[in-house]
């Protein structure tokens, strides 16, 4: 998704601009741009279609310099990925800005711009704000105020970030529905998209709130609410370290973040877990006076979010014993939904900034649910800033497109609130102290499962030629099938998709054949019997079967069936979290067979901020 970067300092900002959108790569774009206020007071425009070591090509070719500047990563919204639509847009020379988010009202702007004698060089919504801007600026005498009086004529969402090369003292910035955090540094100020982009510079952090216009200089910065009264917003120190996002040894950010997973799981449980209780505290303050009126949770997520939602209904129904819906948040936003008393909304989030599921939870806060919880990776987003409740993954920054840390953290963490609302609903202690234990050895049983890499790689060789694949699973493990294929599917171009094995009768087996391979998720629980038959029924079709299985359920490796042992002693609640470890070294191993861009896939982006 798009990334913003801006600096005003007395030096030259270029490094930082270009470090910054390359630690903004991982979010996905297809162009890249930045604009400076040359030494002869001249703007410097300089923009180049796709990866930001292009620009770097063309920085090289014709340098330039400044020590204000702005820059931008796009992915494309509004007109296709050309150097003319990539950021920074210009008006008269002068007005250099850069936007993520989408401007919903921008063609009757761009009518009447147009009218009053703008000449437009893109099919960007963005160019209506520089030219807006632009023409405010004519009358206002002062940039916040031109910024303020157009932001005023704009709906949709946006993060906007501008500069007048002919008043180059001031970077000013506006937002509502994007994030934008300005970082703070000594004699010189900074703005971003994401925290992650500065962290070599500063980390003392003010994330603008909705509606805010922020007037960026070198020694000062003033913040005005919608209203445009003054106003101090908190300063954050991030705890986030600048080297977190390095690759290191691995060839690739997913291998790493697959890597991690023991680690990561550990830190989302430390803490949280005493002894065989679950601290409900690590949900927040005000989860002492709430928790104990949720009889019912209704999960709202996008993308592998989602997949952990599915997997949190087995959690909450079958652990703690209460009704848990759960649903894809674009969906959830448009329906109107009827709220049981005593619901619980969750949203669940890696980045807590997918526009749906923010929507979503903005929604839900009108239609009296008992309260609103996040699970999220990242404590400074709006996600977490707006819910009542919320419960950090602990997973540090994930920058492979394609989940797989933030994904698992995501189901320790739901293992956490299922064991607290059992905890609540007065569960046999027993019971409760035994699911303790086991989401407590989680990141061992990780560590052993990662052991299987070697033979997923050898077996990885028989997908890589094919179009297809299908995932099979019951019960929990039909989320894991579905997030299984959705990795395949995102980093190998192959095309996947996933089915409870119950329903192949009911479509699925029409497409089964020699050459479509079948991928059997099997824990040794109470739906095996039953998940046998249906293999039976695909392996009678002549399709390569390869399961996954717990050690002694009685598969055969043998003529067109291949059978990977997983680790002693999975329990159920931990097969769902276990199983996904091999589906996504699989696809990995695919992907790479394959020769696909793995951690930053075409046409698909980590953080999606527009709807
Ligand atoms: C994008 C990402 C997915 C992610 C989804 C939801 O599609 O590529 O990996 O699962 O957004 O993102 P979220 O940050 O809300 O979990």
């Amino acid at each position: 998704m798009c990334g913003i970067v801006g600096a005003i300092a007395p030096r030259d900002v270029t490094p930082i601009l270009i470090e910054g959108l390359r630690r903004l790569e991982y979010r996905g774009y297809d162009s890249t741009g930045v604009a400076l206020v040359d030494g002869n007071g001249q703007l410097a425009l300089r923009r180049a279609v796709g990866k930001v070591a292009r620009l770097e090509e063309k920085l090289t070719a014709a340098p330039c310099s400044g020590a204000i500047g702005i820059a931008h990563s796009r992915w494309a919204t509004h007109g296709g990925v050309t150097e003319a639509n990539a950021h920074p847009h210009v008006s008269g020379g002068r007005i250099a800005v850069i936007h993520n988010g989408i401007i919903e009202n921008y063609e009757p702007l761009r009518a009447e711009l147009l009218e009053r004698g703008y000449v437009f060089q893109s099919e960007t919504d963005t160019e209506v704000i520089a030219h807006l801007i632009h023409d405010c600026a004519k009358t206002a005498g002062d940039l916040t105020r031109a910024v303020q009086q157009a932001v005023a004529r704009l709906t949709g969402a946006y993060a906007i970030v501008v500069f007048d090369a002919q008043v180059p003292d001031r970077i000013v910035v506006a937002r509502i529905a994007s994030p934008l955090v300005i970082g703070l540094g000594e004699g010189e100020n900074f703005v971003a998209s994401d925290v992650q982009a500065l962290l070599p510079e500063t980390r003392r952090f003010i994330f603008l709130e909705e509606g805010d216009v922020a007037d960026i200089r070198r020694d000062t910065v003033e913040i005005f609410n919608q209203q445009g009264e003054a106003v101090t917003r908190p300063e954050h120190v991030s705890s986030l370290s600048a080297d977190a996002v390095e690759r290191g040894e691995y060839a690739h950010y997913m291998l790493k973040e697959i890597y991690e997973q023991p680690r990561a799981i550990a830190d989302t449980l430390s803490e949280r877990i005493v002894g065989d209780h679950v601290l409900e505290a690590a949900f927040g303050p005000k989860a002492a006076t709430i928790l104990p009126q949720v009889m019912q949770v209704h999960i709202v997520a996008c993308g592998t979010s989602y997949h952990a939602g599915l997997v949190a209904r087995y959690y909450l129904e079958q652990g703690a014993r209460i009704p848990c819906t759960v649903e894809v948040a674009s969906e959830y936003r448009y329906r109107n939904p009827v709220v049981s008393p005593n619901t619980l909304f969750l949203a669940i989030s890696q980045s807590g900034e997918t526009a749906d599921t923010l929507a979503a939870l903005r929604e839900a806060k009108k239609l009296g649910y008992v309260a609103t919880a996040a699970i999220c990776n990242v404590p400074e987003s709006s996600l977490v800033r707006e819910a009542d409740l919320s419960l950090m993954t602990r997973a540090g920054p994930e920058v492979g497109v394609a989940s797989t840390k933030a994904f698992t953290t995501q189901l320790a963490a739901l293992s956490l609130l299922g064991l607290a609302v059992a905890q609540r609903r007065g569960i046999d202690r027993r019971i409760t102290a035994l699911y303790a234990r086991q989401i407590r050895s989680l990141p061992e049983m990780v560590e052993h499962t990662l052991k299987l890499d070697a033979q997923i790689k050898v077996w990885a060789e028989q997908f890589a030629d094919k179009h297809h694949a299908l995932f099979l699973g019951r019960g929990p493990s039909y989320p894991i099938a579905l997030e299984g294929a959705l990795k395949l599917k995102e980093i190998s171009y192959i095309h996947a998709e996933a089915y409870p094995a119950g329903e192949l009768k009911h479509g699925p087996l029409a497409l089964v054949d020699d050459d479509m391979p079948v991928i059997a998720v099997a824990p040794n629980d109470r739906l095996l019997e039953k998940l046998k038959s249906n293999l039976q029924e695909v392996r009678a079709r002549g399709a390569r079967l390869f399961v996954f299985a717990d050690p002694n359920t009685g598969f055969e490796p043998g003529d067109g069936i291949e059978i990977m042992t997983m680790p002693d002693h999975i329990e159920p609640l931990q097969s769902p979290l276990l199983y996904t470890i091999p589906l996504q070294l699989l696809a990995y191993h695919v992907a790479v067979l394959r020769g696909t861009d793995v951690d930053q896939p075409r046409n698909l982006a980590k953080s999606v901020t527009v709807e």
